[in-house]
């Protein structure tokens, strides 16, 4: 088998954020949701990937590199716009061939791996297998509606009423018959050609499809809430290592992790909790649910349930920062100078919540 991952796209629900990251690449417990989707991949014993990239493929072959790090092959696949899912998948018949493959969205986080739904296929005869999972919002999805022996009867996308409340998780699995799908249909009402057309078009001509109902969490990491959400879904799982420093005047509990050369000064530190590489906690509190990226500082201070991205320091905040996406190189800080007043450099899209 072959794995497929999408990371085009422009991220605009993570504004400001996105405007100078791909959304693949921002990090969930310090890690890029990207890089936990190609883990899952390989631990299911795929070393052929695909990347369907778009506008952000310098930064994301910057980072992704040949895979070699992972033990993966990795083939990059150029999408000239995010034209849809379904779309990004007939770009890739050259790389896919006539191989079964399995198709992971690059922005989404999924509690355990994908390994025994892949060996699943591997060994089927099926045509397809898709994952789905209950939702509270299920008109913000592809939706799936079932008969009473679990089998599927229609698949929407994003339906105005939905008729049942499973949506389609982004992870798809298609043997060679997704290609006469995909050109088999046309443009949604949104303009893109819709994975959830194509394998609605493979369940009408006769194809075997076969939804596995996944238990767990899984995250759609579309919003910035939705990435606090994934980053302590991720925090709460991660087994924690201290190899940086903590002195004596500080508390850190059990289920933090501080990587090496970070340095926790005369601070509290509650877990689930991670703090990257080279960042200083100085007398501050950090909360649970919490990621501080590499090469930060946290000085006199308090930061919850929140996202500091790499480069950025937070010193001497009269409240504290929580439920907060912070990008790269921010800083954050009580000015002693005056007129007493807020002093602000936002970029475009900011979002700013004050007391
Ligand atoms: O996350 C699950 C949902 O993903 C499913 O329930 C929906 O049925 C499915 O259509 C999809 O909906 P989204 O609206 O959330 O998809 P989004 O546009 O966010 O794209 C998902 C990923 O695919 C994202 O990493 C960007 C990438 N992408 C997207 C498009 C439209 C591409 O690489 N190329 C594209 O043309």
């Amino acid at each position: 088998m072959k794995g497929l991952i999408l990371s085009g796209g422009k991220g605009t629900r993570l504004y400001p954020l996105t405007f100078t990251s791909a959304k693949q690449l921002i990090p969930v417990a310090n890690k890029p949701v990207l890089f936990r989707v190609i883990e899952s991949i390989r631990d299911a014993g795929i070393t052929e990937i695909g990347i369907v990239v778009g506008d952000t493929a310098d930064e994301i072959k910057a980072a992704v590199r040949t895979g070699h790090r992972w033990g993966v092959n990795i083939t990059y696949i150029p999408q000239e716009a995010p034209l849809g899912l379904a779309h990004a998948v007939k770009i890739s018949r050259d790389f896919l061939g006539d191989d079964r493959f399995v198709m992971f969205l690059g922005d989404n986080v999924i509690e355990g791996g994908i390994t025994p739904l892949i060996r699943q296929f591997a060994d089927s005869e099926w045509n397809s297998q898709i994952v789905l999972t209950p939702v509270p919002q299920p008109e913000q999805y592809g939706v799936a509606e079932l008969d009473e022996n679990g089998r599927i009867v229609r698949l929407i996308e994003k339906p105005k009423v939905p008729p049942s409340n499973l949506a389609l998780v982004g992870i798809y699995m298609f043997d060679e018959h997704i290609w006469e799908a995909v050109e088999a249909i046309r443009p949604s009402w949104r303009g893109e050609l819709e994975i959830t057309d194509a394998i609605q078009w493979l369940v009408s001509n006769g194809y075997q499809v076969y939804p596995y109902i996944h238990q767990g969490w899984w995250i759609d990491t579309g919003r910035p809430g939705d990435m606090l959400e994934a980053n302590s879904m991720v925090l709460a799982e991660l087994k924690p290592h201290i190899e940086g420093y903590v002195d004596r005047d500080s508390e850190v509990d059990s289920r933090v992790t501080i990587e090496k050369g970070a340095e926790i000064i005369n601070s509290v530190v509650r877990g689930p909790t991670i703090i990257g590489q080279n960042t200083r906690i100085v007398n501050a509190y950090i909360g649970p649910f919490t990621s501080i990226s590499h090469d930060c500082v946290v000085k006199d201070s308090e930061v919850e349930r929140s996202i500091v991205l790499s480069h950025s320091t937070i010193e001497n905040l009269p409240a504290r920062v929580q439920d907060s996406l912070i990008g790269r190189h921010v800083v954050l800080k009580r000015s002693p100078i005056r007129p007493k007043a807020l002093k602000l450099t936002l970029g475009d899209y900011s979002n700013l919540g004050l007391l």
